[in-house]
């Protein structure tokens, strides 16, 4: 949460800065806020609302100087206002900060720092660090780098920051603990960024902090890295990115969902890719090859997640079940790391993420590690803490996700955990060579069979309209579609601020259906394997109490299409599949609701993309 960007080279930093911070908006869009330096002076300018918001005040400024650093948050302390925005200058002046993390004992520190006469304008923990680092650049007479390391030795919590002193305006100084932070490095110019994207116009080559690391970046000077704690030498891994910049553009989209929905074809494809070898009756994965006897010899795995990709992990719960006869456990990331969880060294741990930074997710793998199990990450940010914090891994090759609403990312964890899970499945024989080739052959189809599904865009766009004024919505599925049903109401409520509940179709009876009355639409997936016959009794449920039923049916239905109101197809498949097929008119739908109800679907209000904090 929070992007951070900063530029020091032989351009004009405004442009940069400003287009990073946009690219970075996913990360939290609360306020935002950029400190130049011309030469002489830093000039600031900052405000509540988003990087549109901030082109506008800062019109009040000069625009210009080669060096400088701005950011976009996601309030943790104090109110997204003017004052509670980034940067934060020090009590002198000197001293001006970017920060994406907490600071977890800011208080006792600003008590000190109070009575040392130091006064604060703003209810930021950001603002206490950086009178923290001049407190002790002064009382240390160190220069800044220096400062920056003792001053975090005494704090607690997480950060990614950029800090610059006008005094020493030749640099930056940067440093991280939880946050990302990468460093592209061009011709004789930097870029400090949260994530690659403001900088991957000028260059491909990147360093990523690992945590406690911290660097001067400075003119005419290679990175050097230091360790925070000891103050060791480290080694910077420069890294070529595979990213480009099409990727992270709309491409002619109103919103980039959409066009991360449109993109599913694509992305699951790219996921198989070279690892579905159907021909040869194959899956080659190197994560897994080389680490296979931990997963053969594995008590269960645990699944550990949140938000879409814990719908993900649940899917795959009925996958890995019902395919390679594994036990498994899908936790939220949140609850597994406080509760105290058994584990052995027998178990095998998957934690899926998307951002791969994900705060609960990563300090659950670090909990599963010092417990001695064996570390599975699916992510699709490569290079990401998790993917980097796990034993082995698959990553997705979904290419970035910029929507908040998570689109892509869920049917690319859902392909690579197909993968592994017909994998284990073959080498622990709970599958015939025949049954699998047929898999693989399905597999391969699903990409054509996403792009059947999203033919049924102007129809369900249709649907949406009649549904759109809806206060409440169910969404029911039963088995492998049970996820889906979650997942599609996940989408709406984030997306159109709808409550949207999802519940397994039995369920229903249990308490939801005291809800239903002509005025509650309920999205049920009736797709034709998969207890199809029980969830059209429990339609009929539905129906005899007046609720509107919008199902997900399979192509060619007719008992179902005889008692719902609206029916949207999609093409067969094998059981354990549908869930790729069915989520996608979930997705659409929410789209079209929350675009006519006049949200801003990629960047919902309070949320944010990577959830760097806990
Ligand atoms: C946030 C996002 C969700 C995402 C969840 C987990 O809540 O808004 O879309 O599913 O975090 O993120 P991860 O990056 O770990 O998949």
């Amino acid at each position: 949460m929070c992007g951070i960007v900063g530029y020091i080279g032989h351009r004009d930093a405004f442009p940069i800065i400003i287009k990073g911070l946009q690219r970075l908006e996913y990360r939290g869009y609360d306020s935002a806020g950029i400190a130049l330096f011309d030469g002489t002076s830093i000039n600031l300018a900052k405000t509540k609302g988003k990087v549109e918001d901030l082109k506008n005040k800062a019109k009040n400024i000069s625009q210009e100087g080669k060096i400088g650093i701005g950011h976009t948050r996601w309030a943790t302390h104090g109110i997204p206002n003017d004052v509670n925005s980034h940067p934060h200058y020090s009590n002198s002046g000197d001293l001006v900060i970017i920060h994406n993390g907490i600071i977890e004992n800011y208080e006792s520190i600003k008590k000190e720092l109070i009575k040392r006469g130091y006064t604060f304008t703003s209810d930021t923990d950001t603002e206490v660090l950086v009178n923290l680092i001049e407190e002790v650049k002064k009382t240390e007479d160190v220069k800044l780098g220096q400062a920056v390391q003792i001053a975090l030795n005494q704090v607690v919590g997480a950060y990614a920051i950029a800090v610059f002193d006008r005094n020493k305006p030749d640099e930056i100084v940067v440093a991280k603990l939880g946050s990302p932070l990468a460093i592209g490095i061009g011709e004789n110019e930097f870029f400090i960024a949260s994530d690659a994207s403001p900088f991957i116009e000028f260059t491909n080559n990147a360093v990523y902090l690992e945590d406690e690391e911290m660097a001067i970046v400075r003119l005419g000077k290679e990175i050097k890295l230091r360790k925070i704690k000891n103050d060791a030498v480290a080694y910077p891994r420069i890294m070529e990115l595979q990213m480009n910049l099409e990727e992270i553009e709309k491409g002619g989209y109103d919103h980039f969902m959409l066009k991360e929905i449109y993109e599913q074809p694509r992305a699951i494809k790219d996921t198989y890719r070279g690892r579905l070898l159907a021909e040869q009756g194959l899956i080659r994965m190197a994560g897994i090859d080389q680490n296979l006897e931990k997963f053969m010899n594995a008590n269960r795995i645990i699944i550990v997640a949140c938000g879409t990709s814990w719908h993900a992990g649940l899917v795959a719960e009925y996958i890995f079940e019902d395919l390679a006869r594994i036990p498994v456990e899908v936790e939220y990331a949140s609850e597994f790391r406080y509760r105290n969880p058994v584990i052995t060294d027998k178990d095998v741990l998957i934690a899926i993420s998307q951002s791969g930074e994900t705060a609960d997710t990563l300090a659950a793998i670090k909990l599963a590690k010092e417990k001695g199990a064996f570390v599975f990450g699916v992510c699709n940010v490569v290079g990401s803490s998790i993917a980097r914090e796990s034993h082995a891994g698959a990553y997705t090759h979904a290419g970035p996700e910029i929507g908040v609403a998570s689109t892509k990312a869920f049917t690319t964890q859902i392909t690579v955990l197909t993968l592994l899970a017909l994998k284990l499945a073959k080498e622990k024989g709970t599958f015939s060579q025949t049954q699998f080739h047929e898999f693989l052959t399905e597999l391969e189809t699903i990409p054509s069979k996403v792009e059947k599904a999203l033919e049924s865009n102007p129809l369900i766009e249709i649907i949406s309209d009649v549904y759109k004024e809806s206060t409440n919505c169910l969404y029911l599925g039963r088995g492998y579609n049970f996820p889906v049903a979650l997942e599609g109401a996940l989408k709406l409520k984030e997306i159109s601020y709808i409550h949207a509940e999802g519940y397994p179709a039995a369920e229903m009876k249990h308490g939801p259906i005291a809800l239903i009355d002509d005025q509650m639409p309920v999205f049920v997936i009736a797709t034709k394997k998969g207890h199809y016959e029980k969830v059209v009794s429990n339609i009929q449920e539905i129906k005899s109490r007046k609720g509107k039923i919008i199902a997900i049916v399979t192509e060619g239905d007719e008992q179902v299409t005889e008692l719902a109101d609206h029916v949207i197809e999609v093409p067969e498949t094998l059981e354990s599949l549908t869930p790729l097929l069915t989520t996608i008119p979930l997705q659409l739908l929410s789209y079209h609701i929350a675009v006519m109800r006049g949200c801003n679907v990629d960047q919902p209000r309070n949320l944010a993309k990577s959830v760097t904090v806990e």
